[in-house]
């Protein structure tokens, strides 16, 4: 007889830790659940861009009469709908939107926690196949659930998540969450439309040997992160270097592999861009939220991601995280800077 492993869903696990917190309610377990399935819509929308593409050559509408809207905005919608339907999260801070969206609808105003997301991530992969994703926090609303949501309520540093995770459309699809207990992946199985726990308690494993960074900009890079770089590319049998250069170009993707096969992610700032490019709430924090409970670091250069209180929602952060060692080692050279 074949004897089958028991498969755990996403639902049945996200269930299983409510049990664990006897005064849970279910509010973020109901979120988790609503991100899930916004996810498996904007996943299956992804998977059909190329077709999407074709059929749409012979004319600008969908069978709807509806223009063919661009993949990010559509993410962005399937999400918010997702999450004010819910009705468990009051506001989103997207960065497809220049302003917190506050739901005045009947339950979601009311809602006890927060989301920032960025809705796709690494899009200007999408029209080569590459893989992208969709990064989200979930914090705790600061005031009153019957008072006015504000920006305050969404500008809170990273160490106030509640949950975080990501989305990754690859060869596969997963999700990959932390509600600070370890990290935990799952992987759509397409036949059915479940996530299954794939990959629990995820951790970044040691002798890690990847560095991943768009060396395009190097000229411009701080002087420590140039020195890193000759670092990670100089003969070390010992130490295992050199390193393998890898750098998709989607935060997720790249995250995603040095998570499991041992690398850093390098995004500096620029003497044109001083606080480079990532996005501190809804890219740098929750990514540096899952890597530390993976057992690595994120950091800015100088302070941890966690602690840094955002000032404004769009703002930027120099970016670096990945194994603790790999971190400390290049915060050492920006300390030095030569
Ligand atoms: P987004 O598609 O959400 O704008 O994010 C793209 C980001 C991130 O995913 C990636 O790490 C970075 O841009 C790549 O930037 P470079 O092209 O400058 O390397
Ligand atoms: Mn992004
Ligand atoms: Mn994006």
């Amino acid at each position: 007889m074949v004897t089958r492993k028991k498969i755990t869903t996403l639902t049945e696990f996200i269930m299983q830790r409510q049990y664990e917190y006897p005064h849970a309610r279910g509010s973020l377990t109901r979120l988790l659940n609503d991100i899930a399935t916004a996810a498996k819509i904007v996943n299956r929308e992804i998977n059909a861009a190329g077709l999407v593409d074709i059929l749409g050559s012979t004319g600008s509408e969908n069978v709807q009469g509806e223009t063919q809207k661009k993949l990010d905005v559509f993410a962005n919608e399937t999400f918010i709908t997702a999450l004010r339907g819910g009705g468990e999260c009051c506001a989103i801070a997207s960065e497809e939107n220049e302003k917190v969206i506050s739901f005045r609808d009947q339950y979601a105003e009311h809602g006890r926690y927060v989301v920032a997301m960025d809705p796709l991530d690494g899009s200007s992969n999408i029209e080569s196949n590459v893989s992208i994703g969709t990064i989200f926090s979930v914090y705790r609303r600061l005031g009153d659930t019957n008072d006015p949501v504000t920006e305050m309520d969404i500008l809170q540093a990273g160490k106030e998540l509640v949950a975080a995770g990501y989305v990754i459309y690859g060869s596969s699809t997963m999700l990959v969450y932390s509600t600070g207990r370890g990290v935990n992946g799952f992987t759509l199985d397409p036949s059915v439309g479940i996530f299954c726990l794939s990959h629990p308690n995820m951790q970044f494993p040691g002798n890690p040997r990847i560095y991943s960074v768009n060396e395009g900009n190097y000229v411009h890079f701080p002087q420590g992160v140039k020195s890193y770089i000759k670092y990670c590319q100089e003969d070390d049998p010992e130490g295992g270097r050199p390193y393998t250069s890898r750098y998709i170009g989607s935060l997720v993707a790249d995250f995603h592999r040095n998570l499991i096969k041992g690398g850093i992610f390098i995004y500096p700032g620029t003497e044109r861009m001083p606080q480079g490019k990532l996005r501190l709430l809804y890219e740098c924090s929750p990514v540096a939220f899952l890597a530390e409970q993976a057992g690595g670091k994120a950091s800015d250069g100088e302070r941890r991601i966690l602690d840094i209180i955002p000032q404004t929602l769009h703002q930027r952060s120099p970016f670096f995280t990945g194994p603790h060692e790999m971190v400390e080692k290049l915060e050492l050279f920006l300390q030095e800077d030569l």
